[in-house]
This record gives structure tokens, C-alpha cells and sequence, in this order.
């Protein structure tokens, strides 16, 4: 195999614009260029949703100018719109690298109009589906891919290797996620079928194995004779996942704040846009860049005091993805569950952690060990106090956000 495909799955919810910058700028500082690609999808887009209102939908294909277009994931119950739906993003928006459909997604409201695993209560007539949609992006150059899954259980899994083989002719690429629909997603992953399914079609087809993978280790190991890789669970607040660096307590701060503040800046971006996006919203798709996001932010910031927003209540499932590997922070945890000014959050991370750097300074590199479990219980500093501490540290605090790779004074 020459070069791994590696991708960051797609997740409704998480893999947003913001979301999907965090991981191309951490590939590009960190990432083995040499022996592995990089693809990211949207989270997947309702295909009605888009064409009968797309203003309201087309958030979805929002990305940074610095950040490459991802593969738009769609998904519907209806052929015509799907297809449609096809035509219209090819038409509009020709730099996208691909459309996917979706199929299998074991979401109850998906499935309730006939989409996702909906999709395979008549394999027949979705494979008619796949076929005009793989036609219709054809007639533009748009390469077309299914994301799909092992069938509904171990026991029509058969039937489902029959499906992904008669999709292959239509396809460009197809990622499988090795489990069943009753697994949802947890549970034995079955690679072995696509290692068959693959060495079946050999070049014929690009194969992206999905499911289960939990490291760049993991994924470079049981990639085995698949074309790619991707990951969904395990990437969730961990950007580190497809490159071998391996974060330190800073690097980890410096995402937290700057995953927040690209979240903060898309949000008032987005506000500002509204109008626009309203009256056309072919004309806004491209974001600005990072480095814009984050200044129109800190320049507005103290405008949004006391304010609830959308992206501080949205971004809680990334930082509590990103705290959970510290065992420290369940008090923080508690606080910022409950906080929604934007800048309060900010402080309270601030806080924390200079408390962390304490400890940290005293410390071996090691993240997590019992001895720091103990000393954390056990050092209670405030941030006044910790600031007076006379001791050097390695362990610098951007306390002001003025850029994200500013480097700030190390002696607080
Ligand atoms: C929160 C969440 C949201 C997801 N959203 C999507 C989605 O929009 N489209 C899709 O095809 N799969 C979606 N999935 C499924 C994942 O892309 C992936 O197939 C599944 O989690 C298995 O991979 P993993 O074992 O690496 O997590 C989602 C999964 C999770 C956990």
C-alpha cells in the first residue's frame, strides 16, 4: 500500500467547520505527509432540508478558507431529491472533492423518512438510488462514495456483501463501518469481511474501513490491505489521533482555547452573515480564514458579556471530551456545566489551568500518574497565589487571546 487514507469520520454535531480546522491544523503541524492522505467529510446534510430551505442548511458546507473542503455527506429518503440534490451541489459548489451518500445511519429520526438504515428495507431500489446519484455527480467530475455498514444483523450480513459488491461499478470510494445496525455504535467490528470484500475488487475500488479504531497504531495495523482508514469515537476531542505527536498538558490547553474561540468567531461570523445567507446563500460558503475567526472574536468579545450563545453550550462536548482525560477536572466540569458567558468560560479555564502547571512543574511529563492524582487533591492554589509563586515554569497560559500561536510570557 503506498498512502493510507486516513479520515476523520463523519459526526452530526461535532465535525463542523470549527471542529474540522482543529484537525487539519494539527495534521499539517504534526501529520507524516509522506505515507498518508487526509480526507474529512461534513456531518451529514438532509438532503429535502437543503433544497427546500437550504439558508437554513447550508451551515453545513460552511468551511475556513484555510481549512480544505471535505466530502459532503448527504442524506434522504426520496431518490428525486436525492438526486436533485446531487445536481444542485455539483452545479454550485464544483470544489468540493465528492458527495456521500449515507446509508445505515441507525438514527430513529433518520430512518423515519425512509433515510439511512431506512434506506435498506429495499436494497433494490437503493441501489438504483446509488446508481443516479453516481450518474448525476458524474456528469459534472464530482467523484460519488457510500458510507455504509455490515447489515442489520451477523445474520443478513450476507445479503448486505452482496449490496456493497453491486454498488462497487458506481462508487469512487466506499467506507464501511464493520458493524451491524443492531450494534449501533459499540461492539465487535468485523474487518475481516472487508479485508475480503477488498482483495476481492483490488484496485477496482477504494475501500475505507471504519469502526473500533482507537490510535494511530491501531489504524496503521489493522489497515491491513484496506485503501483507508477512518474514525469517528475515538477522534472526539483528540486532533493528535492521525499524527504520532503526543500532546503535552500545553498543547492540550492551546486546542481547548482555540477550538473555543474558532467556535465563538464561526458563531459571530455566521450572526453577521444571516441576512445574506438568507438572500443567497451560494454566495457565503467560504468562511473566513482561522486567523480572521479568532481576531473578529477577541475583537467583539467583551460585547457578548452575559450572554447566552449557541457555540458555549455547543462546544461543551468537545471540552468534555478534551477534560476527560484529566482526572482533576471533574470540580471544573461541575462549574462550566452551568456557565454560558463566553468569557467566564475562558476564565475558568484560565484558571484551571494554572493550578495544572503547578503540578506540572513539579512533575516527570508524564499526564496522568497517582502520584498527581494525590498532589492535585492536595494543592489548592488560587490564581492570585499561583501567579505569585516565584518559581519558572514551562507551562505558558495564553491569558490573552490575542492570536492562537501567539507564544505568551512563560513567567506568569
Ligand atoms: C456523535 C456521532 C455522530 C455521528 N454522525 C454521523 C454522520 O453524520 N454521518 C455518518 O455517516 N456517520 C455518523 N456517525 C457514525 C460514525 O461516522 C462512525 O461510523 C461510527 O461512530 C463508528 O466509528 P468509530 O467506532 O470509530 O466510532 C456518528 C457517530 C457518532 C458517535
Amino acid at each position: 500500500m503506498s498512502s493510507l487514507l486516513c479520515c476523520l469520520a463523519p459526526m452530526d454535531w461535532f465535525t463542523d467547520a470549527a471542529c474540522r480546522s482543529i484537525f487539519f491544523r494539527i495534521r499539517k503541524q504534526y501529520g507524516n505527509h509522506t505515507k498518508t492522505q487526509y480526507k474529512m467529510r461534513t456531518e451529514f446534510m438532509n438532503a429535502d432540508g437543503y433544497l427546500r430551505q437550504p439558508s437554513r442548511i447550508v451551515h453545513h458546507l460552511l468551511s475556513c478558507s484555510d481549512t480544505p473542503y471535505p466530502i459532503v455527506q448527504i442524506y434522504g429518503g426520496n431518490r428525486e431529491t436525492l438526486v436533485e440534490a446531487c445536481h444542485d451541489i455539483c452545479r454550485k459548489y464544483p470544489f468540493f472533492p465528492g458527495i456521500e451518500l449515507n446509508i445505515w445511519c441507525p438514527s430513529p429520526s433518520v430512518m423515519s423518512c425512509e433515510a439511512g438504515a431506512g434506506m435498506m428495507k429495499d436494497k433494490a431500489k437503493t441501489l438504483e438510488t446509488v446508481k443516479q446519484m453516481s450518474e448525476a455527480c458524474a456528469t459534472y467530475g464530482m467523484p460519488f462514495s457510500i458510507k455504509t455498514r455490515l447489515g442489520l444483523t451477523s445474520n443478513d450480513k450476507q445479503d448486505q456483501i452482496d449490496f456493497i459488491h453491486r454498488a462497487v461499478p458506481y462508487c469512487s470510494m466506499i467506507s464501511v463501518h464493520a458493524r451491524t445496525f443492531k450494534q449501533g455504535h459499540s461492539g465487535d467490528v468485523d474487518r475481516e469481511t472487508l479485508y475480503q470484500i477488498k482483495e476481492h475488487f483490488g484496485d477496482t475500488i477504494t475501500l475505507i474501513g471504519n469502526g473500533g479504531i482507537t490510535s494511530r497504531d491501531d489504524m496503521r495495523s489493522k489497515a491491513k490491505n484496506l485503501d483507508g482508514i477512518m474514525i469517528a469515537q475515538a477522534a472526539i476531542a483528540n486532533p493528535w489521533i492521525f499524527t504520532p505527536h503526543i500532546p503535552t498538558p500545553q498543547d492540550r490547553y492551546d486546542i481547548i482555547k482555540d477550538h473555543f474561540l474558532l467556535m465563538l468567531g464561526q458563531e459571530h461570523w455566521m450572526n453577521e452573515q444571516k441576512k445574506i445567507l438568507t438572500d443567497d446563500p451560494t454566495s457565503v460558503l467560504m468562511m473566513p480564514s482561522t486567523d480572521e475567526l479568532r481576531s473578529r472574536w477577541v475583537a467583539v468579545k467583551q460585547s457578548y458579556a452575559d450572554q447566552k450563545l449557541f457555540s458555549v453550550l455547543e462546544y461543551r462536548k468537545h471540552l468534555f471530551g478534551y477534560l476527560k482525560t484529566l482526572v482533576w477536572a471533574k470540580d471544573l466540569k461541575v462549574k462550566l456545566a452551568t456557565i454560558t458567558d463566553p468569557n467566564h468560560v475562558s476564565d475558568a479555564l484560565d484558571e484551571f489551568f494554572c493550578k495544572l502547571s503547578v503540578i506540572e512543574m513539579n512533575l516527570s511529563n508524564r499526564w496522568e500518574s497517582p502520584i498527581k492524582k494525590i498532589l492535585h487533591r492536595s494543592t489548592n492554589l488560587s490564581h492570585t497565589q499561583y501567579s505569585n509563586q516565584k518559581h519558572p515554569h514551562h507551562f505558558r497560559i495564553h491569558l490573552h487571546e490575542s492570536s492562537s500561536y501567539t507564544e505568551t510570557d512563560t513567567s506568569l
